[in-house]
């Protein structure tokens, strides 16, 4: 099957869980992928690029489950250039409706110098791989990594010995971030206008955002014949990230008279699914990020709100209730019941089942009686406190009690569940937050050390909640922790233990990463 489509329809492939995850310190748990990968096909991704299956055995096993539970979307697979992986990816990409292996090898001087191949013995190994890609799947997408840094006529002869090898998608990565909108637009026009059989594939731009040109430079491809745009969520990925979904998506939404492309993603979902990456990537959307920044829809200046309240429209493109925002910010307190939540819960995208309603309510109700008022952000922050504490989670906290003032030492008394088993131990430090610390790390012993330590308010008034990111780093493994509570160390700690659980899955990837392919 190929994705071939209509003129004007672009298909939106979301590597959120690959691309995405390979960003440092995004390491997400299995349950968090087949949230992610459910609330992906729900809002209509053609493609989800599910992972890297042969990086892990704990990969493999989210590709293969998330292949598994996909109604709708086409589940892909990563593989390097050679018969190992690709047999790996299709073993996990094999059970989905619909599945595909996307296969790739640096095609650009840098990359053959690394690969220790010249430029014949590249293309065998491409003619090689894909044809074995495509005796497995009928869906075959192949990748000249760092294209946009590669010879042009080089790039003309590979891409079409990959199509005549048997791949239905041609995608067109900007590895480095490198291009710019015009070069962009041009490359896909000349492979269009010189590579025989190009008219038979579907064209991809993938686009990395080191200059902060990706969302333009997909656009770009788009208007010059590409017909799928390779992105993730919040534009989570290495470095400066990848082509932001809602970016993009929006773009060809709002300015559809000057780019008359569509895709298939209900934009009211975009908010849900950006919370969710943000709330188990760990990595916070920045309050000024186009379309889903907390800034997006904010007026502060006085003309503004005086004409944003006359007409919407005077200083808003788009409406927040296109991407799923809600209009009002109703107040909600320890006497609003159930259904109350339920419906506020759903205004703000999250739709829950009675199992996950009455987990949240409980902690809403423990919430409210801490705090008198609960706007849309304390939700939200609840929300992705209940997203990053899994039921499978190595570490969890019991409780915490902590001593602090003028008069010193600051201990911690800290109770602590390891695997199920409750652990407990006094620490003193310098601070309430240094003795939790040391707490933590006398139960649990480890060689992380602590990157950055952030606290913001999440609303106004001395009884708002806290949200604290921490950072951590052993032996070049990066994790982050996120909580929120009314009380701020224990939202550091729950911080703290949220990190060491992530890094307790990360100690298990021990694969390759893509840029040694
Ligand atoms: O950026 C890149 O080149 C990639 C490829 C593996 C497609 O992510
Ligand atoms: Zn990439």
């Amino acid at each position: 099957m190929t994705d071939k489509t209509e003129q004007d329809r672009v298909l939106i492939f979301d590597t959120t869980l690959r691309d995405g995850e390979q960003s440092p310190g995004a390491t997400m748990t299995h349950s968090e992928k087949l949230e992610i990968a459910q609330l992906l096909d729900e809002m209509g991704v053609d493609i989800i690029e599910a992972g890297f299956p042969i990086a892990s055995d704990g990969d493999f096993e989210a590709v293969s489950a998330i292949a598994a539970q996909t109604r709708n979307a086409v589940i892909c697979g990563l593989a390097r250039a050679n018969l190992g992986d690709i047999e790996r990816c299709w073993e996990a990409v094999r059970h989905a409706r619909r599945p595909r292996i996307h296969t790739f090898i640096g095609t650009s001087p840098l990359h053959r110098d690394i690969t220790k191949l010249d430029q014949d013995q590249m293309v065998e190994r491409i003619q090689a791989t894909v044809s074995h890609a495509r005796n497995l799947c009928d869906n075959v997408q192949w990748s000249p990594m760092d294209a946009t840094r590669t010879e042009r006529d080089y790039l003309c002869r590979v891409v079409e010995v990959a199509i005549k090898a048997g791949a239905s998608t041609i995608n067109i990565p900007d590895t480095v971030g490198y291009t710019a909108p015009r070069e962009s637009a041009a490359l896909i026009a000349m492979l269009r206008e010189r590579v025989p059989g190009a008219d038979e594939i579907v064209f991809a731009t993938h686009c990395h955002n080191d200059l902060g040109m990706a969302t333009a430079n997909a656009l770009a491809a788009v208007e010059a014949g590409a017909r799928q745009i390779e992105c993730t969520i919040n534009g989570l990925g290495e470095r400066a990230g990848n082509t932001a979904l809602e970016e993009v998506v929006m773009a060809l939404k709002v300015r559809n008279d000057i780019m008359p492309y569509r895709t298939g993603i209900d934009t009211t979902r975009i908010m849900q699914a950006s919370r969710l990456v943000a709330a188990v990537s760990g990595f916070p959307v920045q309050y000024n990020k186009a379309v889903v920044g907390k800034n997006a829809f904010a007026h502060e200046s006085g003309i503004h709100q005086d004409g944003v309240l006359k007409n919407a429209e005077t200083f808003e493109i788009m409406k927040p209730e296109d991407i799923g925002l809600s209009a009002t910010n109703l107040v909600m307190g320890k006497h609003s019941g159930r259904a109350a939540l339920r419906a506020k819960l759903r205004d703000l995208g999250y739709d829950l089942g009675d199992n996950q309603l009455a987990d949240v309510f409980v902690r809403f109700k423990g919430l409210a009686d801490r705090k008198k008022e609960i706007y849309d952000d304390d939700l939200v922050a609840l929300m992705q406190d209940a997203a990053s504490s899994g039921g499978d989670d190595h570490l969890k906290l019991r409780s915490l009690r902590v001593v602090c003032g003028t008069e010193g030492p600051q201990t911690a008394d800290l109770v602590l569940e390891i695997d199920g088993q409750a652990h407990s131990v006094t620490a003193s430090g310098d601070g309430p937050v240094d003795a939790t610390f040391k707490a933590i790390e006398m139960l649990f012993p480890h060689q992380a050390n602590l990157q950055l330590y952030q606290v913001h308010a999440v609303t106004e008034g001395t009884d708002a909640q806290a949200t604290v990111s921490v950072r951590m780093e052993e032996a070049g493994r990066i994790v982050t922790g996120q909580s929120a509570d009314t009380d701020t160390v224990v939202a550091s700690a729950k911080a703290y233990i949220n990190a060491l659980n992530r890094l307790v899955v990360r100690r298990t990837k021990t694969g390759p990463r893509v840029m040694s392919a």
